[in-house]
Protein backbone atom coordinates (compact mmCIF):
# COMPACT_ATOMS: atom_id res chain seq x y z
CA UNK A 1 0.00 0.00 0.00
CA UNK A 2 1.08 3.34 -1.16
CA UNK A 3 1.71 6.35 1.45
CA UNK A 4 1.43 9.73 -0.21
CA UNK A 5 1.96 12.88 1.67
CA UNK A 6 1.39 16.58 0.53
CA UNK A 7 2.79 19.10 2.12
CA UNK A 8 2.50 23.01 1.85
CA UNK A 9 3.91 26.10 3.33
CA UNK A 10 4.92 29.41 2.95
CA UNK A 11 9.29 30.01 2.11
CA UNK A 12 10.66 29.80 5.67
CA UNK A 13 8.20 27.48 7.08
CA UNK A 14 11.11 24.50 6.82
CA UNK A 15 9.24 23.01 4.34
CA UNK A 16 11.75 21.65 2.19
CA UNK A 17 14.00 20.26 4.36
CA UNK A 18 11.51 18.66 6.85
CA UNK A 19 9.89 17.35 4.07
CA UNK A 20 12.71 15.31 2.94
CA UNK A 21 13.58 14.08 6.34
CA UNK A 22 10.14 12.66 6.87
CA UNK A 23 10.86 10.80 3.66
CA UNK A 24 13.86 10.10 4.92
CA UNK A 25 12.57 8.33 8.04
CA UNK A 26 10.10 6.88 6.51
CA UNK A 27 11.92 5.08 3.34
CA UNK A 28 9.76 6.88 1.11
CA UNK A 29 10.34 9.43 -2.18
CA UNK A 30 10.58 12.84 -1.70
CA UNK A 31 9.31 15.74 -4.44
CA UNK A 32 10.22 19.24 -4.23
CA UNK A 33 7.54 20.92 -6.58
CA UNK A 34 9.20 24.51 -6.19
CA UNK A 35 12.33 23.31 -7.76
CA UNK A 36 10.33 22.50 -11.31
CA UNK A 37 8.98 26.18 -11.04
CA UNK A 38 12.39 27.24 -10.06
CA UNK A 39 13.78 25.12 -13.17
CA UNK A 40 11.82 26.39 -15.80
CA UNK A 41 12.02 30.09 -14.62
CA UNK A 42 15.95 29.13 -15.20
CA UNK A 43 15.53 27.81 -18.46
CA UNK A 44 13.16 30.69 -19.94
CA UNK A 45 15.83 32.62 -18.69
CA UNK A 46 19.13 30.85 -20.51
CA UNK A 47 16.57 30.86 -23.70
CA UNK A 48 15.73 34.46 -23.31
CA UNK A 49 12.53 33.85 -23.35
CA UNK A 50 9.94 36.88 -22.34
CA UNK A 51 8.64 36.07 -18.87
CA UNK A 52 6.13 38.80 -19.25
CA UNK A 53 4.99 36.53 -22.56
CA UNK A 54 2.80 34.38 -20.86
CA UNK A 55 2.17 32.12 -23.92
CA UNK A 56 5.70 31.68 -24.88
CA UNK A 57 6.11 30.78 -21.09
CA UNK A 58 3.62 28.42 -21.50
CA UNK A 59 4.63 26.44 -24.45
CA UNK A 60 8.58 27.00 -22.97
CA UNK A 61 6.47 24.76 -19.69
CA UNK A 62 5.06 22.14 -22.11
CA UNK A 63 8.93 21.87 -23.80
CA UNK A 64 10.59 21.86 -20.50
CA UNK A 65 13.04 18.58 -20.47
CA UNK A 66 13.08 18.23 -16.76
CA UNK A 67 14.31 15.16 -15.12
CA UNK A 68 13.83 15.10 -10.87
CA UNK A 69 15.59 12.52 -8.99
CA UNK A 70 13.30 11.68 -6.39
CA UNK A 71 15.68 10.14 -3.71
CA UNK A 72 15.28 12.24 -0.26
CA UNK A 73 19.05 11.67 0.30
CA UNK A 74 20.20 13.12 -3.02
CA UNK A 75 17.41 14.67 -4.66
CA UNK A 76 18.19 16.19 -7.96
CA UNK A 77 16.74 19.11 -10.32
CA UNK A 78 18.67 18.61 -14.19
CA UNK A 79 17.19 19.89 -17.74
CA UNK A 80 18.27 18.27 -20.93
CA UNK A 81 20.60 16.26 -18.77
CA UNK A 82 22.22 19.43 -17.14
CA UNK A 83 22.17 19.41 -13.31
CA UNK A 84 20.74 22.82 -12.21
CA UNK A 85 20.41 21.91 -8.43
CA UNK A 86 22.46 25.22 -7.66
CA UNK A 87 21.66 27.48 -10.11
CA UNK A 88 18.47 27.40 -9.57
CA UNK A 89 18.42 28.46 -5.82
CA UNK A 90 19.97 31.55 -7.12
CA UNK A 91 18.35 34.97 -6.24
CA UNK A 92 18.17 35.95 -9.61
CA UNK A 93 15.85 33.25 -10.03
CA UNK A 94 13.79 33.29 -6.52
CA UNK A 95 13.18 37.06 -7.72
CA UNK A 96 11.09 35.90 -11.09
CA UNK A 97 9.95 32.22 -10.51
CA UNK A 98 6.75 33.89 -9.41
CA UNK A 99 5.95 35.45 -12.47
CA UNK A 100 6.16 31.78 -14.48
CA UNK A 101 3.97 30.24 -11.50
CA UNK A 102 1.20 32.56 -11.51
CA UNK A 103 0.98 31.35 -15.58
CA UNK A 104 -2.23 28.91 -14.99
CA UNK A 105 -0.96 27.41 -18.49
CA UNK A 106 2.07 26.61 -16.80
CA UNK A 107 0.29 25.66 -13.45
CA UNK A 108 -1.91 23.43 -15.93
CA UNK A 109 1.68 21.54 -16.92
CA UNK A 110 3.21 21.43 -13.53
CA UNK A 111 0.10 19.75 -12.57
CA UNK A 112 0.30 17.10 -14.86
CA UNK A 113 3.77 16.61 -14.52
CA UNK A 114 3.95 16.27 -10.72
CA UNK A 115 1.15 13.96 -10.35
CA UNK A 116 2.41 11.71 -12.76
CA UNK A 117 5.80 11.59 -10.81
CA UNK A 118 3.95 11.29 -7.77
CA UNK A 119 2.43 8.51 -8.84
CA UNK A 120 5.44 6.96 -10.58
CA UNK A 121 7.80 7.55 -7.01
CA UNK A 122 5.41 6.07 -5.04
CA UNK A 123 4.81 2.58 -7.00
CA UNK A 124 8.59 2.57 -6.90
CA UNK A 125 9.47 3.63 -3.32
CA UNK A 126 6.22 2.46 -1.62
CA UNK A 127 5.26 6.13 -1.11
CA UNK A 128 6.47 10.00 -1.48
CA UNK A 129 6.49 12.97 0.42
CA UNK A 130 5.65 16.13 -1.93
CA UNK A 131 5.79 19.44 -0.75
CA UNK A 132 4.71 23.05 -2.52
CA UNK A 133 2.08 25.82 -2.08
CA UNK A 134 -0.87 23.70 -3.82
CA UNK A 135 0.08 19.97 -2.60
CA UNK A 136 -2.69 19.81 -0.48
CA UNK A 137 -5.04 21.29 -2.56
CA UNK A 138 -4.76 20.70 -5.80
CA UNK A 139 -2.30 18.25 -6.86
CA UNK A 140 -2.57 15.40 -4.42
CA UNK A 141 -5.75 16.73 -2.17
CA UNK A 142 -6.54 12.86 -1.80
CA UNK A 143 -3.04 12.10 -0.14
CA UNK A 144 -3.35 10.04 2.56
CA UNK A 145 -1.54 12.67 4.93
CA UNK A 146 -1.79 16.49 4.49
CA UNK A 147 0.17 18.89 6.59
CA UNK A 148 0.44 22.65 6.09
CA UNK A 149 3.90 23.80 7.65
CA UNK A 150 3.34 27.58 9.42
CA UNK A 151 5.06 29.76 10.88
CA UNK A 152 5.19 33.41 12.30
CA UNK A 153 6.75 35.36 9.89
CA UNK A 154 9.68 36.48 12.20
CA UNK A 155 10.54 33.22 12.62
CA UNK A 156 10.32 32.85 8.40
CA UNK A 157 12.43 35.51 8.11
CA UNK A 158 15.14 34.72 10.48
CA UNK A 159 15.59 31.19 8.95
CA UNK A 160 15.07 32.37 5.22
CA UNK A 161 17.94 35.17 6.12
CA UNK A 162 20.32 32.34 7.69
CA UNK A 163 19.85 30.19 4.56
CA UNK A 164 21.00 32.98 2.29
CA UNK A 165 23.39 34.34 4.20
CA UNK A 166 24.66 32.10 7.22
CA UNK A 167 25.62 33.28 10.73
CA UNK A 168 25.52 36.96 9.28
CA UNK A 169 22.01 36.21 9.01
CA UNK A 170 20.62 38.72 11.66
CA UNK A 171 22.03 41.52 10.04
CA UNK A 172 19.88 40.64 6.82
CA UNK A 173 17.03 40.34 8.21
CA UNK A 174 15.58 43.21 7.21
CA UNK A 175 16.82 43.10 3.10
CA UNK A 176 15.37 39.66 3.29
CA UNK A 177 12.08 40.53 4.38
CA UNK A 178 10.55 42.95 1.05
CA UNK A 179 11.62 39.92 -1.13
CA UNK A 180 10.11 37.46 0.98
CA UNK A 181 7.32 38.81 1.37
CA UNK A 182 6.93 40.29 -1.54
CA UNK A 183 7.20 36.32 -3.51
CA UNK A 184 4.69 35.39 -0.54
CA UNK A 185 2.45 38.27 -1.87
CA UNK A 186 2.49 37.32 -5.43
CA UNK A 187 1.99 33.61 -4.67
CA UNK A 188 -0.78 33.82 -3.05
CA UNK A 189 -2.67 35.35 -5.94
CA UNK A 190 -2.89 31.73 -7.58
CA UNK A 191 -2.78 29.61 -4.48
CA UNK A 192 -3.94 30.01 -1.09
CA UNK A 193 -0.94 28.15 1.16
CA UNK A 194 -0.88 29.98 4.63
CA UNK A 195 -4.48 28.60 5.68
CA UNK A 196 -5.48 25.08 6.25
CA UNK A 197 -7.53 23.61 3.57
CA UNK A 198 -10.33 21.36 5.30
CA UNK A 199 -8.73 18.16 6.22
CA UNK A 200 -5.36 19.28 6.25
CA UNK A 201 -3.40 19.23 9.98
CA UNK A 202 -1.65 22.39 10.76
CA UNK A 203 1.69 22.25 12.20
CA UNK A 204 3.07 25.30 13.63
CA UNK A 205 7.13 25.02 13.46
CA UNK A 206 7.65 28.90 15.01
CA UNK A 207 9.10 27.85 18.31
CA UNK A 208 9.81 24.41 16.85
CA UNK A 209 13.31 23.29 16.11
CA UNK A 210 14.33 21.19 12.72
CA UNK A 211 14.41 17.64 14.99
CA UNK A 212 11.00 19.17 17.08
CA UNK A 213 9.28 19.76 13.27
CA UNK A 214 10.13 16.63 11.81
CA UNK A 215 9.00 14.67 14.89
CA UNK A 216 5.80 16.86 14.67
CA UNK A 217 5.15 15.91 11.32
CA UNK A 218 5.83 12.07 11.83
CA UNK A 219 3.48 12.15 14.64
CA UNK A 220 0.60 14.02 12.09
CA UNK A 221 1.56 10.74 10.28
CA UNK A 222 1.37 7.90 12.64
CA UNK A 223 -1.84 9.09 14.01
O1 LIG B 1 12.21 29.19 -1.65
P1 LIG B 1 10.95 28.58 -1.17
O2 LIG B 1 11.12 27.32 -0.39
O3 LIG B 1 10.05 29.53 -0.53
O4 LIG B 1 10.15 28.25 -2.46
P2 LIG B 1 10.13 26.96 -3.37
O5 LIG B 1 9.39 25.88 -2.66
O6 LIG B 1 11.47 26.67 -3.90
O7 LIG B 1 9.18 27.47 -4.54
C1 LIG B 1 9.62 28.50 -5.40
C2 LIG B 1 8.42 29.14 -6.07
O8 LIG B 1 7.75 28.18 -6.88
C3 LIG B 1 7.35 29.72 -5.15
O9 LIG B 1 7.68 31.03 -4.75
C4 LIG B 1 6.13 29.68 -6.05
O10 LIG B 1 6.13 30.79 -6.93
C5 LIG B 1 6.35 28.46 -6.88
N1 LIG B 1 5.62 27.26 -6.43
C6 LIG B 1 4.29 27.15 -6.73
O11 LIG B 1 3.71 28.07 -7.30
N2 LIG B 1 3.59 26.02 -6.42
C7 LIG B 1 4.20 25.01 -5.80
N3 LIG B 1 3.52 23.88 -5.52
C8 LIG B 1 5.57 25.12 -5.45
C9 LIG B 1 6.25 26.26 -5.76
Amino acid sequence: DQLVIAIDGPSGSGKSSVSRAVARALGVGFLDTGSMYRALTWWCLEQGTDLSDVAAVAQASRDLPLQIGTDPDAPTTAVGGHNVDAAIRESRISEAVSQVATNLDVRADMLQRQRALIADTAARTGGVVAEGRDITTVVAPDADVRVLLTASEEARLARRSKELHGDAGSASVEATRAQVVQRDARDSTVSQFTVAADGVTTVDTSDLDFDQSVAAVLDVVAA
